[in-house]
This record gives C-alpha cells, sequence and structure tokens, in this order.
C-alpha cells in the first residue's frame, strides 16, 4: 500500500494527530528541566521566539513538501527536485534519525509507565518526603537490569497497536480522544500546584526574565528545544503533512499546532514550578526534575498526592505515547513505501527492532554501562547525537531545500491551495526558510559541533 492513499478525515483531525507528535515528554518532561537549569523567564522568552520564528517555518516547509508529493521522506525529495536525486539521502537520513529518537524515547517512556505503576501500587508514596529515598529509587529502578526493560516493552506494544490500526482507525481516534483527555489532567494539576503554599515564587520564576542569567548556551539550548517539541527536523511532520486533506490551511495548521504545543509546554512549567518552590526544592534539578522532584511533592499531600501522582505519569506517559506513534508512522509508512510490503509486517518488524534498540539504551545505563563510545555510555552517545547532530542537519536540509530547490510557484501553489487561499504570510514564510532559519541552524550545529 503507498502512502497516497491515506489521509486524515478532517482537519481536526489532522491538527490533534500532530499535536500529538508533538506533545510529549518534550513538553512535560524535557522543557521544565531545560528551562529550569538556563534560567527560567529569560529562557522561556527565547525558546518562544524560536518556536514561532523558526519551528513553525519548519513544520510548515514540511507540510508544504510532505502534501505537494505525497509520499515519504526519501521519496519526497526525489519526487520534488528529480534532477538531483541525491537529496532523497536528506530523507533517508531523517528516517534514521526517527529511528534513533524512537529508540531512546521507549527508555523515557518505559519509565514513565513504570513510575504509573509504582504510583499505583504505593510505592512512590511508601518512600516519604525526603529527597535521597525517592532519587535512590529512581536511580535503581532506571539501571535495574530487567524491570525498566519490561515497561519499556509493553509501552512499545501499545505503539504498535494503535500504528497497527491505520491512519484514521489509530493514529487520528487515539489522538482525538487522549489529547483533550490530557490537557484537562495538566489543568487539574496546574491548580493543584498553584494553590500550593509559596506557589507564586515559582510563577514569577517562570515569568520573570532576567536576562543576566541567560548564556549563549542557552539559547543554543532553547532552539534545540523548539524543535524538539515541535517534532521537526526528522520527517515526521512531512508524513503527516503527507495525510494533510488538499483543502486545509497549512499556515493555520500550523500555526494551531505550534500555539497548543507552547501553551503545553507553559501550563507544564506552571504545574512543576510552584511546587518544586513550595517544596524548597532546585529548579534546576536536571533530567531527574521529574522522576525525582515530583514525587517528593505528591507525597507532601497525603492519600491526595496518590491520585495526583498516578495522574501525572499517565499524563506523561498518554503524551509519550502519541509522540511515539507518529515516529513508528515515519518508519512504517516509509518502509511500506519502498518494500510494497504490507504495512502491518513492517509495522511489527520495526517495531521489534526499534525495541530491541531501546532494551540495548536502557541496559547502557546498568549492566552494560561499560561500553563506551568516545568515553560516553550508549545512552548518553545516543542522547548527544539526537540533540546536536541528526535533527539540526536535517532541519537545515529541509529549508535550504524549500527556500532553495523547489521552484517559488511550486511552493506557493502548495502554500496557498492552488491558488484559491490569500495568503499574505507567504513572503515572510519564504523569507524565514531561505535565509533566517538556515543561518540559525547552521550556528546551531556549528556551535554544538564546537561546544
Ligand atoms: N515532540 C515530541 C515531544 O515533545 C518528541 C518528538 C520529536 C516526537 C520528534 C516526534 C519527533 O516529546
Amino acid at each position: 500500500m503507498s502512502t497516497q492513499q491515506k489521509s486524515f478525515s478532517s482537519s481536526l483531525g489532522a491538527i490533534m494527530a500532530a499535536v500529538g507528535s508533538a506533545v510529549g515528554l518534550g513538553n512535560i518532561w524535557r522543557f521544565p528541566y531545560t528551562c529550569g537549569k538556563y534560567g527560567g523567564g529569560a529562557f522561556l522568552l527565547v525558546y518562544i521566539c524560536f518556536v514561532f520564528l523558526i519551528g513553525s517555518v519548519l513544520m510548515m516547509s514540511e507540510f508544504v513538501i510532505g502534501r505537494r508529493a505525497q509520499h515519504t521522506p526519501i521519496k519526497a525529495f526525489q519526487t520534488l527536485c528529480p534532477r538531483h536525486k541525491a537529496w532523497g539521502l536528506l530523507g533517508l537520513l531523517g528516517v534514521i534519525t526517527s529511528f534513533f529518537i524512537l529508540a531512546q524515547y521507549l527508555v523515557l517512556s518505559g519509565w514513565t509507565t513504570g513510575y504509573v505503576s509504582h504510583s499505583i501500587t504505593g510505592q512512590l508514596a511508601a518512600l516519604g518526603t525526603s529527597s535521597a529515598p525517592i532519587s535512590e529509587h529512581f536511580a535503581q529502578f532506571s539501571t535495574h537490569p530487567v524491570q525498566p526493560v519490561i515497561y519499556l516493552v509493553v509501552f512499545s506494544a501499545l505503539v504498535l497497536c494503535v500504528i497497527l490500526g491505520g491512519v484514521q482507525k489509530g493514529i487520528e481516534n487515539v489522538s482525538k480522544v487522549l489529547m483533550p483527555v490530557l490537557a484537562l489532567l495538566i489543568l487539574v494539576l496546574c491548580v493543584r500546584s498553584l494553590t500550593l503554599p509559596g506557589a507564586m515564587k515559582g510563577v514569577e520564576y517562570l515569568f520573570s526574565p532576567d536576562f543576566s542569567k541567560l548564556t549563549g548556551e542557552g539559547i543554543l539550548a532553547a532552539l534545540g528545544q523548539a524543535l524538539f517539541s515541535l517534532s521537526v527536523g526528522m520527517g515526521v511532520m512531512l508524513v503527516y503533512g503527507s495525510y494533510i486533506p488538499v483543502n486545509e490551511n497549512i499556515f493555520k495548521t500550523a500555526m494551531w499546532i505550534t500555539t497548543c504545543d507552547t501553551l503545553i509546554a507553559i501550563l507544564s512549567g506552571l504545574a512543576i514550578f510552584p511546587a518544586v518552590f513550595s517544596c524548597g526544592l532546585d529548579p534546576a534539578g536536571g533530567p531527574g526534575l521529574v522522576f525525582c522532584v515530583l514525587p517528593n511533592v505528591f507525597n507532601t499531600m497525603g492519600t491526595a498526592g496518590i491520585v495526583f501522582s498516578v495522574l501525572f505519569f499517565l499524563l506523561l506517559t498518554v503524551a509519550a505515547l502519541t509522540s511515539a506513534i507518529s515516529l513508528l508512522e515515519v518508519l512504517t509508512a516509509t518502509f511500506a513505501e519502498h518494500t510494497r510490503t504490507r504495512r502491518a509486517f513492517g509495522a511489527i518488524l520495526l517495531s521489534l527492532l526499534v525495541t530491541a534498540l531501546g532494551v540495548l539504551f536502557s541496559m547502557s545505563l546498568g549492566t552494560l554501562s561499560h561500553i563506551k563510545i568516545t568515553g560516553l555510555t550508549l545512552f548518553d552517545f545516543i542522547d548527544r547525537v539526537n540533540s546536536i547532530y541528526l535533527p539540526p542537519i536535517c532541519a537545515l536540509g529541509t529549508v535550504i531545500f524549500l527556500g532553495w530547490m523547489m521552484p517559488d510557484a511550486d511552493v506557493r501553489d502548495e502554500f496557498s491551495n492552488h491558488g484559491t487561499l490569500s495568503v499574505p504570510v507567504y513572503g515572510l514564510f519564504r523569507f524565514i526558510a531561505r535565509y533566517i532559519a538556515p543561518l540559525a541552524l547552521l550556528v546551531v550545529f556549528i556551535s554544538g559541533i564546537l561546544m
């Protein structure tokens, strides 16, 4: 089956599926700790600028390429630029990036799934309110040779089930239900967090920028976070773009997704920072912020804390699920298009492969921690590759392709739905895609390597 016949059934379905991809661990787990690490409010402002200026333009570019070509990444670049078939390599790089990101994402999603179960069984509640046992619990769990692997496999099986359901029945329907649930859950948590004593310090931390805290590294981290959070730079939005109905307004769709994604990131900050400050904890706690700090907060709330703990980790798992689905969809759709085998066959095969790699990454934190590449464990190595190298290169390639290789008339035609929409922003979009975005991405890429 080729991708041509598939599409989302409605604009809401398309938006929900893409929001499902964008909103994930990146918003609820990565954003708060990155924001905390680089100084709070000032980071937030720079992040928002990058999201709307560069991230949204990249998303529109991927939508234009995907919908115009009606193919998965490799063939999409080749179809739109038949004289230079080598551009297909950019598509291939995107697919490889999706594969590595998914393998790493499965490890983190396995942890969140495990924490849902630890919350339900009362294991987390039993740790009390001092930080040491909570951090120790996380360290023991994440480095255990078997436990995280079991949860990883369970999570991965869930992702596979949705993909086997197909684009409309699987991805679209699941996203339409889960995304509103997620928004509701996060609102509930915000209310709880904002009504804790001393919560306003957290709000101030997030909303009153102190530019003296902003470093060059923080600015780069903000751009990296913007790309990751919007799921751009690895072919995901290109494949979803090929499913967007022909009469949909690409600009509006991308702006909706970008806005929802940013709102959820800000709400996550509002759910987490007030709680962190209220308990007198450190907002710059790093990647463990969600796993080591929040159980502490929940445990101060008595029985209600157990409910909030279950809700929170469920929320994280739901968010991770719809993002992981989009990554497996890129792999599945590409495989099906190139091998002309049945979708289900490719989905199962790829899911097995990526799960096996995920297990390896997971074990590299414990049993296999002696295996090192360039002095880093496998997990840290792939984390570096997935944040500094692959996505910025793919993103850079994508805007250069759209801005310099595709004829202006084609881009305008797709952007304006064959001239039926008036799109006054087109000029600005094209200008950013040709000059500003490539320059910014180049700077990020080079500094990422030099750092
Ligand atoms: N955007 C997702 C998140 O915020 C992560 C992701 C990246 C998903 C790339 C798909 C592709 O968690």
